[in-house]
């Protein structure tokens, strides 16, 4: 008998999500500005910002709850639920945009099946927006797994994924 095929990784407990939480707050603890950078090293520990963690930030930075969830949701790397094994990040910034990050943007969400911020039928991949991976000379370019990858087509992505282990 095979085990289920939803490799979306498991939430950490109650408590890691707490510790990750007092973690961060204590690593930025009296800087100015210190909300992204805390937010970063939470989804960094974790791979996504709990909702759980937010009432410890506000607590602790003196900010509402409003505030902290207009911050994770304006910036398209925060994401507020775990991401698949593999990420796949395509560029939406101007210069992939003029070298066919739509075109390319598109077939990976048809490869996929889902949306920019979901992840794959198969819950095997996570597909995420980026804007800019400092690859504009070689665009359009994406990112794998932290590793980037440029003049990007969908025959290389579809290679690419393969080579991670994912077959639609
Ligand atoms: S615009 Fe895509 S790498 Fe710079």
């Amino acid at each position: 008998m095979s085990t289920p095929s939803n490799p979306v990784q498991d939430r950490p407990s109650e408590p890691q999500i707490q510790e990750a939480a007092r973690s961060a707050v204590a690593q930025y603890e009296g800087q100015a500005g210190n909300l992204l950078p805390i937010l970063h090293a939470i989804q960094d520990a974790l791979g996504y910002i709990p909702d759980t963690a937010v009432p410890t930030l506000v607590e602790a930075l003196q900010l509402s709850r409003a505030e902290i969830h207009g911050v994770i949701q304006f910036y398209a790397h925060f994401r507020d639920q775990p991401a698949a094994a593999i990420v796949l990040e395509v560029c939406r910034a101007e210069s992939c945009q003029a070298m066919g990050a739509e075109h390319l943007a598109q077939h990976a969400r048809q490869q996929l099946g889902c949306d920019f911020h979901g992840s794959s039928a198969n819950g095997k991949v996570t597909l995420e927006p980026v804007y800019c991976l400092g690859l504009c000379a070689q665009s359009p370019a994406v990112m794998i797994d932290g590793k980037p990858h440029a003049r990007m087509t969908p025959a290389k992505l579809d290679q690419l994924l393969h080579a991670k282990g994912y077959d639609a």
